[in-house]
Formats: C-alpha cells, structure tokens, sequence
C-alpha cells in the first residue's frame, strides 16, 4: 500500500457551479453511454489494481484525468450516474442524520471463549447434537472492527447498514461506497444471485490508522484510541466526503440471504464472494478436529504481531448450513459458531494514586491512577480494581508496579502486582469509613463497600437520574452526564421526581442552556410521562433488575400498582427470578421514600402505561416451547402471531431446529416447512394455531 497515493485518490468532484455552464443534452447518444461505460470499466479495473492486488498500472495523474472526464461526462448527463459508478465513491452531500434500516435477518453476535477447555466443550457438544464423530468447521480470523451488512441486487451493491442492535441497523451506504475494496458491482456473469445479503466487517489497517492519526495531529485534530476506534469514527460519519478520505478495509465473512440458492458450505459461499470480487478474510483454514482448531488459534497468535490489521481472536464455525441449520440459535448468537479469543495485552506501569469512585447502587469502585502507558496502541493512565476484596486479594498499593490488562474495548483491569525486590511499599490500602462523596458511613456486603446515603449522596443521585434518562429507560435526549451533574449539583433535583417539576427557569440557570434546549429539554421530559411499564421498571434502578427481568416482571404483574404488591413467594414462582432478585423487589418497594417518589411522579403526571398480562391458565401453558413461523397467516401478521405465543409463554425463533417444538405454516410456506418435515417437528396449520391461541388448548385443535 502506498498511504501517500491513497490521499490523493478521492479526487475533487468538479468546481462548484460547472454543471450549469454545460449543456443539458435530453437525450444522451449511444456513443456517450459507451464511453461512460467504457470509462467506469477502466477506473473500476485501475482501482482493483490499485487497492486490491497493490500493482497501480497507470500513474496518479492518469488515472486522475480519467476520474475527470467520468465526473465531467456525469455532470452533462446526470440521468446516467449509476450507483455503482466509481465517482460515487467520492462521498455525497452530508446527511442531517443516518436512516434506520431494519436487517433481512437478525445479525447475531457470537460467545466468546478464552480456554481452550470450554472451545473442547463447544466441539463436543456441536458433535453430540449432530450424532457425528467428525465435523468439518471453517476457522477465520476474528478481525476487531465494525460489523455491517451489504445487499447486492442482481450484482448491484445497493445498500449497506451497520449493526445497530441486530435487528435495526443505520443506513451508511453512501459511506460504504468509499471503501476502494468493496466492489459496486460484483463481477462474474450468469452466476451472481438476484438478491445477495452479507455480513463483513469495516476495519482500519495499523499503518492506515498511524497516518492518519498523524494527519490529524497536523491539521490540529483529536487523534482516535486505536485503529477499531478510527474506522467506527469515520464509518459514522455524517459527512461522506470525510469517510471517503479515511483509508477503511473491509473483509466479509457471513452470507446472510440469497437467491437463487446457496452453496452447501461455509466454505464454498465465502470462495463465492471472493469470485464474485468481495473481499474475505485472509488465513481461513478448514479444520475437522479439535486438534486443528487449536493449531489455527496458536498459529493466529503467532502471527498477530505482524499482522498488518488487528484481530482479537479467532472464529470457529461449522461449515455446513444444514448442520448449522440443525444446532440453530440462541436468543442473540448461534450455536454453531463460536470466538476463541486471544489473551488480552498486558503492560506494566506503577499505580499512582488510588482513587473511590460511587456508582448509583452507592458502591464504592476503587480505581488505580497509572502511569499512562501505552497498551496496545491505547494510552492507559485508569484501571478498575473493581471493589475492596480485590484491592486486598491483589495487595495493590499506592506506588506498586503491576501489570495492566486491555481486552478490547473494556476498562482496563490490574492483573497483578509485580514483585520489585527490595522496594518500600507504602500502607496497605483500606475502605474509607465514610463516603468520598456524602460523608455518610460505609457498610460492606460481601465483596463491596457501600456508602448509606442513598439520595442524600449526590454520586447516587447523580447515577440514578443518569439511568432513568438512558436509552434503555426513559430515553429522555438531552439528559446527559453533564446536565444531571448541574441539577443535582445546583440542588434542583433531589429525589427522580422533581425531575417532573423542573420550569424552564431553573434549566437556564444551567451552563449550555438557551430558550430553545430548555424548551426541548421539558418537552422531552413531559413526552416520558407515558412509558411503558417494562423501561420505566428499568429505570427504577432496583438492584438486579435489568432489561430482562424488568420484561418478566412486566408480563407477569401487568401493572405497577400489582408489582409493588407482589410477595417475595409470589415473584419465586417466576421462572427467571432467584431469591435475590424477589428480595430486592419487594425491599424497593416496602420502603417509604422510593414509594414517596413514585406518589409524587404520579401527581406529577407519570402514566406508566399497563403491560398486557400473561394470566390465567394459559400464561405458561406454552412456557418453554420454540415456534417457529413460515408463510403467511390469514388472521395474524407476523409480528401478532408473535406477540400471541409470547403472551402464552412461548417463543419465536427464525430458524427450524431440533429445539423448534412447532413451525406455525401459513400460505406459500419456505423451505422451512420442508425442514420441519425432515427433522419431524410438528406443524400447525392456521386453524390450528387459531384455536391454540384462543382457547390456549392444543390437544383438541389436532
Ligand atoms: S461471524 C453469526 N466471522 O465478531 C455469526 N464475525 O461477536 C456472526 N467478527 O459481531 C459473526 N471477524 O463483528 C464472524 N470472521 C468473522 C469475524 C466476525 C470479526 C466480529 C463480528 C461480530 C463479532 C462477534
């Protein structure tokens, strides 16, 4: 790669104004339509030769006029840019905000392991369910960047979408466009597939991201972390004629859906992509024993320092789609792949000072200042040292070398003390009797320290209200770090309630604050008054209740008002809620001041919306059993036949598997039909289905 050419090559698009002093030709002659044609093909190979095989034919300034005369060729005929032209690489008009796209199919993510016993066990496993002695997988790997999906149609690539929560994506097609690597038009002929969906990912190379750190640096810039960091900045950003001057990469390594058919194996699908000119992974390796896998993976780890791109691992997949199609898929990853990561870097550096941070539970994380050092290509001066029984277990003291541990994106952790004969050590480090923060007395529970406060404690005040306002909560925008660290600080908010008594005289006292984010700010709040009860549950912050719990609880007690009834016994029949959780509920709500808040939110106008209960003698009758949905029903959308089996206890996944207890056929079912027939899952006609939901009996709809 040469990084210098690299710069030069999104080349300016015509001076402003140029189309206007060219005349418009209505109807474009054949010959022009050869000749932008021609043109494309030319650019399209130099840049093949260029970016992907590193052997440039022509020189810069050739390949410059070319690019012009396509832009000038376009510019006289806008009717006849196309997508996939080469001057669309350059980036287009900057976007006010990124379109959500919803996936074709979920994107998963994947466990994760780091022994080798466990990625043992996978192997087993995966064998045992298969009834197989052997089973080929295909090893990859793990490149450490951002993952996206692309659609091609009819050899077209026509959009591309980042990961977003898996199941909803942001459109980045225009900034896709600008990785040289990833081809607009897929070669190849009669074989290219009428719709093609894959799953690769953007990253950045090392010697890339030092250059253009360096750049920015020059230009006066903040520089990124690491080269993970850098690519996700510039995949994301609004303005593509940025994207298109940060030098991305793309590998792809999944094939989501295609049509006509698909090949049987992994394997062969990705050997597809490549024909077809996408970029895949460097260094597969097809393995058919434990023994092999394991070979790959220290191979990998060998070869990682001189990689010219960062990996965190490796990825071990079954290579066969009809056995993947057999193991299936958990809620979020397959049971059919799995990442062996590799050990996280480790760096030494001396701790400086030992620090107390309090979260919103009113737990006290201490926190070792370091020495910046720099791990992995990230500069390090924080570490975790999580809680008190660590600090002692580890024997970390102010002034002690130790090593510091970077896996990935997580906060960085103390490993261990290194031992420095003869050196002075200072006192141990011990839990402080009273809050950094309120002053109020610490107790210890287990492992952690507390401070008492509660919300006479500004940091868990601080942390609560942070929470409310989050993204899984109430999502209220424009309640950031910042603006709650001015409401408590100032004293205008003391408990989640005055959060609904806030005027707008008080936000402009707040630093950043005009008429218009005040406005803004208090509309968003007032459009929280109306939440459903899972988020708002979540925003409570009761300890042990997160995303997941709070949609169990939601389900079950319908309302408030019931949960704040519910015994300890009663939440125990829960399936999903262990003894702590049933203890923490019921204390948040036996005591007085939380139930004081919750009065005054309610004067205040908080309506936390009823959730549709699971009752009766059919909220648990399907409880544990797997649906899977082909075809179209008459009576139901999808998502309502969905919403049925959930409200009956089941659940909907997309692919049929051993696990599948019954696939619910419509009209013009897929192919899943056929392989609930082949692996003797019971289907249900819609009239079946039908009279299961309503009369939540299935013995006497067959
Ligand atoms: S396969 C269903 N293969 O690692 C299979 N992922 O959590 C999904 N990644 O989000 C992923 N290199 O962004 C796969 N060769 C590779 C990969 C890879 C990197 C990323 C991907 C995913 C994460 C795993």
């Amino acid at each position: 790669m040469q990084p210098d050419l690299f710069e030069n090559k999104p080349v300016d698009t015509p001076e402003e104004g140029a189309s206007d002093t060219l005349p418009v030709l209505a109807v474009p002659s054949k010959n022009i339509q050869d000749k932008l044609e021609e043109l494309k093909k030319a650019i399209r190979r130099h840049d093949e030769l260029y970016y992907v095989h590193n052997r440039p034919e022509i020189s810069d300034a050739e390949y410059d006029r070319l690019f012009r005369e396509l832009q000038h060729l376009e510019a006289q005929y806008p009717a006849l840019i196309t997508p996939d032209s080469p001057s669309q690489r350059v980036g287009g008009a900057p976007l006010a905000q990124f379109q959500k796209v919803p996936h074709e199919f979920p994107l998963l993510s994947l466990d994760s392991e780091m022994d080798m016993d466990r990625v043992q066990a996978f192997d087993q496993r995966v064998r045992r369910e298969l009834e197989m002695n052997e089973v080929e997988y295909t090893a990859e790997p793990k490149y450490d960047g951002l993952s996206v999906e692309l659609t091609y149609e009819h050899g077209a690539f026509v959009r591309g979408a980042t990961r977003g929560d898996g199941i909803t994506g942001e459109d980045i097609t225009v900034n896709l466009r600008t990785i040289r690597t990833l081809p607009l038009q897929l070669q190849g002929g009669p074989s290219l597939p009428a719709h093609l969906v894959v799953r690769g990912e953007v990253y950045m190379k090392l010697e890339d991201f030092h250059q253009l750190n360096r750049r920015l640096t020059e230009n006066g810039e903040e520089v990124f972390a690491n080269p993970r960091n850098a690519a996700a900045g510039s995949l994301r950003q609004l303005d593509s004629k940025i994207t298109a001057t940060r030098p991305l990469a793309i590998t792809c390594y999944e094939f989501m859906s295609h049509a006509p058919e698909k090949p049987a194996t992994h394997w062969d699908a990705v050997e597809n992509l490549e024909k077809w000119g996408i970029p895949i992974p460097q260094y597969r390796r097809r393995c058919r024993t434990i023994e092999e896998l394991l070979r790959f993976h220290q191979d990998m780890l060998e070869q990682r320092e001189t990689l010219p791109f960062e990996i965190d691992g490796i990825v071990i997949k079954v290579d066969r789609y009809d056995w993947q199609q057999a193991l299936g898929e958990k809620s979020r990853s397959p049971r059919w792949a799995i990442a062996f990561k590799f050990p996280a870097r480790k760096e030494m550096t001396k701790v400086r000072q030992i620090a107390v941070s309090v979260g919103r539970t009113g737990a006290l994380t201490p926190i070792a200042l370091l020495d910046p050092v720099d791990i992995g290509g990230v500069t390090v001066s924080r570490a975790t040292l999580h809680n008190m029984d660590e600090v002692a277990r580890k024997d970390i003291r102010i002034g002690d070398t130790v090593k510091v541990e970077r896996a990935g994106d997580v906060i960085p952790d103390i490993v261990e003390r290194v031992v420095v004969p003869g050196e002075q050590r200072a006192a141990a480090f011990v839990a402080p009797e009273q809050c950094p923060v309120c002053h109020s007395t610490t107790i210890q529970e287990g492992p952690i320290v507390y401070c008492t406060g509660q919300t006479v404690c500004q940091a868990q005040l601080k942390g609560s209200l942070e929470h409310f306002a989050s993204k899984s909560a109430l999502n209220i925008e424009g309640l950031g770090k910042k603006t709650v660290a001015q409401l408590v600080d100032k004293g205008l908010i003391k408990n989640l309630s005055d959060l609904y008594t806030l005027h707008k005289d008080q936000l402009l006292q707040l630093e950043g604050f005009a008429d218009k984010s005040a406005t803004q700010l208090l509309a968003e709040i007032e459009k929280g008054k109306h939440v459903p009860f899972p988020r708002f549950l979540i925003g409570l912050g009761i300890r042990h209740v997160g995303a997941h719990i709070a949609r169990v609880l939601a389900k079950q007690f319908g309302s408030l008002d019931s949960l704040k009834k519910a015994t300890e016994e009663e939440l125990l029949q829960i399936h999903d809620i262990g003894p702590e959780i049933a203890v923490s509920v019921t204390s948040f709500f036996q005591e007085s001041r939380n139930l004081m808040v919750l009065q005054r939110m309610k004067e205040s106008g908080v309506q936390v919306e009823h959730e549709t209960r699971a009752s009766g003698p059919n909220a648990q009758l399907l409880a544990g059993k797997i649906f899977v949905l082909t075809g179209t029903l008459k009576g139901y959308s999808r998502q309502e036949a969905k919403q049925k089996i959930e409200d009956l206890g089941g659940r909907v996944t997309s692919n049929v598997s051993k696990q599948t207890d019954y696939v619910v056929a419509g009209k013009d079912p897929g192919s899943k039909l056929d392989r609930a027939t082949q692996l003797g899952v019971t289907i249900l006609h819609e009239e079946e289905f039908s009279l299961l939901s309503q009369r939540g009996d299935l013995k006497s709809s067959k």
